[in-house]
């Protein structure tokens, strides 16, 4: 059976979206996550985009890139292949390669576009230029590798004939990868299909390279081209996690993946990708990234494995393969086990958190136990989706500038409603009031007179985590302070607090960013 490569670029692409980016410590999370997940390469971002971003693929190909089976890692290639993207200009080739080759296997993605509009009216190019630069840049990353992927960008909208000449010539260069892009996500599934076996008819040396396919979802038909491709010879698909990605995003990998394995007599092929892993993965992206799976969202959505009408219960109860292709269990759903109470004790906790997936130092244990308890005494029982949103709040304390020490809001029929908020700030404590809309927009009127920013809220969620009325509410807000946009999360039993400490974690990832110099980041630019 031949192997797929699942190339991930969540962190690249999916990092793109509005509102979804990802600082160098959210990266490394993911990029571990990934490499649980078992996909073959991770594309960990644009390195010569901005100094932090640099830093964050150098610092992912160093750790996940490096590391062994040992540190639990998938059954794809160990460790991962960790890839940077390049525009086909050497400075950006230059940068990728300083910031990958510390993995044990580095790879460059560089690119250019092959179709006329984009040749014409954003590279201000001829077909020859364009022709030999990817040529001449493709033999500048092999200096450095022989693990070289060229894109030739929009390739669905470039002139066959053309597209297969610079596909020659770059394999002639020596790509090991052609990665063939639907950009603007324009194709559908039998066109897009029909262009890669043609490709394959056409190129002469094509059998030297590995064939990708990276897809769009302008048209909702990322997931059908990239399969379409696999069925027609391409055997790497870039996708992300949970879908992510410019615009409407890329093809989702927990679709493909699942695709591939429940028809793998049609497909006949098969990927290195732990499914057990997938709906992990789609939960820790979609608390890093602030963006909600929708929950008919097939293969990870809230609804994904629900029946609600009678016939198909009963159908249910009866087999369940009568109305499921795939078991929630397969990607890693299991039913919310309530296993730790107030009286459960910190071994408990260590276990449960392991099985999760989380391994903690004995520090970071000690600070999650007390957490754990205050929760557990205002709880009666403590569901694994509450130890997820502790543990992920948790990892925001590093960034701690602004911790709540008290908060007492009032509000109701005919009230004006008003927040008491009082802040610490190193040995500092602060306190201010102040009257809203309502309890939570009165908090963060406080908050902001002590902290002097006055930030646009631009997106503010809430929502139940497990079940019960003493359900803890998770919100999640995102800031706008001219054109920067930052995060932040926060749970308790308390919606109020949960919006205060949201708010504050956004606040603090606000103050510890690095700043950005003056001008365009490369990724605005292009
Ligand atoms: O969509 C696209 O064409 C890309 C390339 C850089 C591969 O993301
Ligand atoms: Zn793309």
């Amino acid at each position: 059976m031949d192997r797929v490569i699942i190339f991930d670029t969540t962190l690249r692409d999916g990092e793109q979206s509005p509102g979804c980016s990802m600082d160098g410590n959210d990266k490394l999370e993911v990029a571990k996550q990934l490499a649980r997940l078992g996909v073959d390469v991770i594309e960990a971002g644009f390195p010569i985009s901005s100094p932090g971003d640099f830093a964050a693929v150098k610092r992912i190909a160093e750790t996940v890139g490096r590391a062994g089976r040992k540190n639990g890692e998938g059954p794809g290639r160990n460790p991962p292949e960790i890839c940077g993207l390049s525009r086909a200009i050497p400075g950006d080739i230059d940068a990728c390669w300083n910031a990958v080759k510390g993995a044990r296997h580095p790879r460059i993605h560089t690119f250019i576009a092959t179709s006329d509009i984009h040749i014409k009216h954003k590279l201000k190019m001829t077909r020859q230029q364009v022709l030999d630069r990817a040529v001449g840049m493709v033999k500048h990353a092999r200096r450095y590798t022989a693990n070289v992927e060229f894109s030739p960008e929009d390739a669905v909208r470039s002139d066959f004939d053309y597209l297969c000449q610079v596909v020659t010539a770059v394999i002639d260069a020596g790509a090991s990868t052609v990665n063939i892009p639907d950009t603007v996500g324009y194709s559908i599934p039998s066109e897009f299909g029909s262009l890669i076996r043609a490709l394959y008819e056409k190129v002469p040396n094509i059998k030297k390279t590995v064939i990708s396919v990276h897809c769009h979802n302008d048209l909702g038909l990322a997931v059908s081209n990239s399969l379409s491709a696999v069925l027609n010879g391409a055997r790497q698909v870039e996708c992300t996690v949970n879908g992510l990605g410019e615009r409407a995003g890329n093809a989702s990998l927990e679709e493909i993946v699942m695709a591939l394995r429940t028809r793998r007599k049609l497909f006949n092929v098969e990927t290195g990708v732990r499914a057990g892993e997938i709906y992990r993965s789609s939960r820790l992206v979609s608390q890093i990234t602030g963006m909600a799976v929708q929950a008919n969202k097939a293969v990870v959505g809230a609804n994904a494995f629900s029946h609600s009408s009678g016939i198909h219960q009963d159908g249910m109860l009866k087999h369940p393969m009568t109305y499921e292709i795939m078991n929630p269990s397969d990607v890693g759903i299991e039913e919310s086990v309530l296993l730790l109470t107030a009286r459960s004790g910190r071994n408990g906790l260590d276990n449960r958190l392991k099985h999760l997936g989380y391994r903690l130092s004995a520090r970071e244990l000690d600070q999650l136990f007390g957490r754990f308890k205050a929760l557990a005494d205002k709880k009666k029982y403590v569901f694994d989706d509450d130890l997820v949103a502790l543990v992920s709040e948790d990892k925001s304390v590093a960034r701690t500038v602004f911790s709540l020490d008290y908060l007492n809001t009032s509000s109701g029929t005919g009230t004006i409603p008003t927040a008491t908020v009082r802040l610490k700030r190193g040995g500092k404590v602060t306190q201010e009031a102040a009257c809203g809309d309502g309890p939570v927009d009165a908090t963060y009127r406080a908050i902001d007179k002590m902290t002097g920013w006055k930030p646009v809220l631009e997106d503010y969620s809430l929502r139940a985590i497990s079940s019960g009325k003493d359900a803890l509410g998770e919100v999640t807000v995102r800031l706008d302070d001219k054109g920067r946009k930052f995060l932040g999360r926060g749970a308790s039993t308390d919606i109020i607090e949960a919006s205060a400490k949201a708010y504050l974690a956004a606040v603090n990832r606000m103050l510890t960013a690095p700043k950005k110099k003056g001008g365009k980041t490369v990724q605005e630019k292009i």
